[in-house]
């Protein structure tokens, strides 16, 4: 299975995809975790890509592109994954079919969680990392239970630093001009599922849940 979740920031992708994978066994790609990541340990692409990633820009296409196609190349991958993400302009798009090709791989399903402007805004202003495990919370939808601690691991929780208010709005306008036609595109290549993404965790899970078994690319069971 191979299947990308598009959609804006704060459209809940990274929390959907952690649903998944108490389901389905299957790695997930995840640029923007990517990116933090290499920032976080100062690699060479980190201090690169550091000061795209703090303002709210996307980071030039010819970087993402040779991470994706590192990532896909290695053992984990050969059943499939999720792009959670990615691809993110057209260029990205048409060099993932570039490598697709050669790769004698497909995309099943495109999965684009449409939200609107203001749950966007209320979501990742009240958004909340921990540094140590990744685990996602929310001060209106999911606080832990302890202020700025990990439920699961205890470790710090912070906000990141593109939640600011600013960043948001730069990173929305980003999203409008690059990745909003992306739906256009997949839409025209007939792999296009639209999620309306403003409701509940739970209930979003089930559309797509649903639209996964009715597409035939899991089983009911998950299988
Ligand atoms: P990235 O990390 O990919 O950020 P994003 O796409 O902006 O997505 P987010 O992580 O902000 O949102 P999400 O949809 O995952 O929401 P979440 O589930 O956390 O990218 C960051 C940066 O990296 C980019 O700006 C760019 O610089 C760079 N980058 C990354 N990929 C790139 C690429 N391909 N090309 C170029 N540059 C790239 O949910 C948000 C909050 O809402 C959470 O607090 C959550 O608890 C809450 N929530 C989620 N769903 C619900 C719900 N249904 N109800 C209530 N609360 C909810």
């Amino acid at each position: 299975m191979i299947v990308i979740f598009l959609g804006p920031p704060g459209a809940g992708k990274g929390t959907i995809v952690s649903e998944l994978r108490k389901h389905l066994d299957i790695p997930v790609i995840a640029t923007g975790d990517i990116l933090r990541n290499a920032i976080k340990k100062e690699t060479d692409i980190g201090k690169v890509v550091k000061k795209y990633v703090i303002t709210g820009e996307l980071v030039p296409d010819e970087h993402i592109l040779k991470i994706v196609e590192n990532r896909i190349k290695e053992d984990d991958c050969t059943e499939g994954f999720i792009f959670d993400g990615f691809p993110r302009t057209l260029n990205q798009a048409q060099g993932l079919d570039t490598v697709f090709n050669k790769l004698n791989k497909h995309i099943d399903q495109v999965f684009y969680f449409d939200t609107s402007k203001d749950i966007i805004i209320k979501r990742l202003s009240a958004r909340r990392v921990c540094t140590k495990c990744g685990t996602i919370y929310n001060l209106y939808y999911g606080p832990s239970n302890i202020a700025d601690i990990c439920d699961k691991c205890g470790g710090k929780i912070i906000q990141r630093e593109d939640d600011k208010e600013e960043i948001i709005k730069k990173r929305l306008e980003v999203y409008n001009q690059e990745t909003l036609p992306l739906v256009d595109y997949y839409q025209g290549e007939n792999i296009l599922t639209k999620i309306d993404a403003n409701g509940d965790v739970k209930s979003i899970f089930m559309k797509l849940w649903d639209r996964l078994v009715e597409l035939d690319i899991i089983r009911k069971d998950g299988s």
